[in-house]
C-alpha cells in the first residue's frame, strides 16, 4: 500500500516501555528461575549478567540501528542495508517469531488458566496433578487459543494504539506487581535459606560450557534478541532518539525484573520447604512448586498467587506481541496486507503451529531447544556480522539522536569480532549438539 505513512510511536517512553514489554516476559520469570535452579544459582547469575553486557547488548543496539535506520520491517531492513542476498536471513528471522510465539502462547495459556482457576477456586495441594491436567491435550489447547485471541486482538490494534497504549499500562503494573511480590517474600520465615540458594552457590558451574550456553541463550531470549523483534519496533521511531540510551534502559530493566523475579520465587520455595522439588524438574520450578507454596499458605497464598500468576500473564502477553507483530509488519510490508487481516490470519496460523506443543511438554521444550539455541543464537551471530562488516555507516545512524560519541567505537568491534566469535564458539561446542541430543531423546 504505497502512499500510506508508516506507523509510529506516539511518544519516546511508549517505545522504550513497549521494547521493555517485549524483553519482560515468561523470559524473566519462568524460564530465568527454572534455569537459575538447574544452573548452580549464582554462577549462573553472574554469567547471564556478563552475557547480557558483552554479547546482549551490542546485539541490542545492532537490531535498533537496523530498524530504525531503514524504516523497515526484517525482510526488507537487510535487504535495504545489504542488497536481496540477505532477504534469505530476514525470512529465517519471521519464521523463528511464528516458531516461538506457537509455544510461547502454550506456556502463557497454562499461566492464564492458573490465574482463572485461583480466582475461582484456589490453588489445587496436589500441584504435579494439577499440572499434568493443565499442560498437555484439549485443555491446553483451548487456553492456547483464548491467549493468542489476546495477542491478536492487541497487534489489530496498531502500533500506537493497540501495543504502545497496552505497554504503557501494563508495563508499570508488572513492574510494581514484581516488587511487591518480592518485598512480601522477604517477609516469610525461611526466606533466607531460598536467598543463600539463589545467591549463593556453586561456583564451579562458571567453568561449566552448558552453563554458559544456558546463559547465553537466556540472554537473547530474554532480550527478545536474534529475529527482529526490537528492530521492528525500532523501524516505527524517529531519528531523534538516542538509541545506545534507549538500549541501556531496556537492558537495565529486563536485568532488574528477572533478578527481582528470583527474589520471590526462591524464597518463597525455600520458606515452604519444597526446595526438592526444584531440582527435580524443569518447567516444574514454576508451574508446581509454586502453585503447591500458594496452596499451602492458605488464604494468603491464593491472594499472592493471584497477583503473581497476573504479573506473568501479563508480562507473556506484552512480549507476545512483539513476537507476533515481527509477522504481522512482514506481511504489510512485503505483501501490502492490511494489518487486521494480516492479525488475525497469521495468528490463526501461529495458533495451529503450536497445537504439537500444546500437546506434549516434551515437544514444547525441543521446540524451545531449537528456537533459542539454533535460531537465536545463529540469528544473532549473522546479525553481529551484518553490522559489523556489511552494513555501511551503522555508528552515523547509531549517533543520531545522541549527545555525542560514547561507546560505539567499541561496539563495531564487539560486533566485529568479539560477539561473533564467542557465539559461534558456543554454537559448535554446545547449542548445536546438545540440540540434537534433545530431539533425539525425543524418539
Ligand atoms: N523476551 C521475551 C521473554 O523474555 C520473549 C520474547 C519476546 C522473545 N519477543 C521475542 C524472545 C523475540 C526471542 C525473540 O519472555
Amino acid at each position: 500500500m504505497a502512499g500510506v505513512p508508516r506507523e509510529q510511536w506516539t511518544s519516546k517512553r511508549g517505545f522504550v516501555l513497549a521494547a521493555i514489554g517485549s524483553a519482560v516476559g515468561l523470559g524473566n520469570m519462568w524460564r530465568f528461575s527454572y534455569l537459575a535452579a538447574e544452573n548452580g544459582g549464582a554462577a549462573f547469575v553472574v554469567l547471564y549478567l556478563v552475557a547480557t553486557l558483552i554479547v546482549g547488548l551490542p546485539v541490542l543496539l545492532a537490531e535498533l540501528v537496523l530498524g530504525r535506520g531503514s524504516q523497515r520491517s526484517p525482510i526488507q531492513a537487510l535487504a535495504h542495508y545489504g542488497g536481496s542476498r540477505w532477504k534469505p536471513l530476514g525470512l529465517i528471522f519471521v519464521a523463528t517469531g511464528f516458531l516461538i510465539l506457537s509455544y510461547y502462547a502454550v506456556i502463557a495459556g497454562w499461566a492464564l488458566r492458573y490465574g482463572l482457576v485461583a480466582i475461582a477456586s484456589g490453588f489445587d495441594s496436589d500441584a504435579a496433578a494439577h499440572f499434568g491436567e493443565v499442560a498437555s491435550g484439549w485443555d491446553a489447547f483451548g487456553y492456547h487459543v483464548a491467549f493468542m485471541a489476546l495477542t491478536v486482538f492487541v497487534v489489530v490494534g496498531g502500533v500506537s494504539r493497540g501495543i504502545e497504549r497496552t505497554s504503557m499500562v501494563l508495563m508499570p503494573l508488572l513492574f510494581a506487581l514484581v516488587v511487591g511480590l518480592a518485598v512480601y517474600a522477604a517477609t516469610l520465615d525461611g526466606a533466607s535459606a531460598g536467598y543463600a540458594y539463589y545467591l549463593g552457590t556453586d561456583f564451579s558451574k562458571l567453568l561449566s560450557l552448558n552453563v554458559v550456553k544456558d546463559a547465553t541463550g537466556q540472554a537473547f531470549f530474554s532480550l527478545s534478541l536474534g529475529m527482529g523483534a526490537m528492530l521492528t519496533f525500532a523501524s516505527y521511531l524517529g531519528r531523534d532518539v538516542d538509541l545506545p540510551r534507549a538500549s541501556w534502559i531496556i537492558a537495565g530493566a529486563d536485568i532488574a525484573i528477572a533478578f527481582i523475579a528470583g527474589l520471590v520465587v526462591f524464597p518463597m520455595i525455600f520458606a515452604l520447604d519444597l526446595s526438592a522439588d526444584v531440582g527435580a524438574s524443569t518447567v516444574g520450578a514454576l508451574f508446581i512448586t509454586l502453585p503447591k507454596a500458594f496452596a499451602e499458605m492458605g488464604s494468603v497464598g491464593r491472594g499472592v498467587g493471584i497477583l503473581f500468576f497476573a504479573a506473568l500473564i501479563v508480562g507473556a502477553l506484552t512480549s507476545a506481541i512483539s513476537l507476533l507483530e515481527v509477522v504481522v509488519s512482514s506481511a504489510i510490508d512485503r505483501f501490502g496486507w492490511r494489518r487486521r487481516q494480516a492479525g488475525i490470519l497469521l495468528g490463526v496460523a501461529i495458533t495451529l503451529l503450536g497445537a504439537p506443543s500444546a500437546w506434549s511438554t516434551d515437544i514444547l521444550g525441543a521446540v524451545d531447544q531449537v528456537a533459542n539455541n539454533i535460531l537465536l543464537l545463529g540469528g544473532g551471530l549473522a546479525l553481529s556480522i551484518f553490522v559489523g562488516w556489511v552494513m555501511v555507516g551503522p555508528i552515523e545512524e547509531a549517533s543520531a539522536g545522541t549527545a555525542g560519541v560514547s561507546w560505539f567505537g567499541s561496539w563495531r568491534n564487539l560486533l566485529r569480532y568479539a560477539v561473533p566469535a564467542f557465539l559461534l564458539f558456543v554454537l559448535v561446542y554446545d547449542a548445536i549438539p546438545s540440540t540434537f541430543r534433545t530431539i533425539a531423546n525425543l524418539f
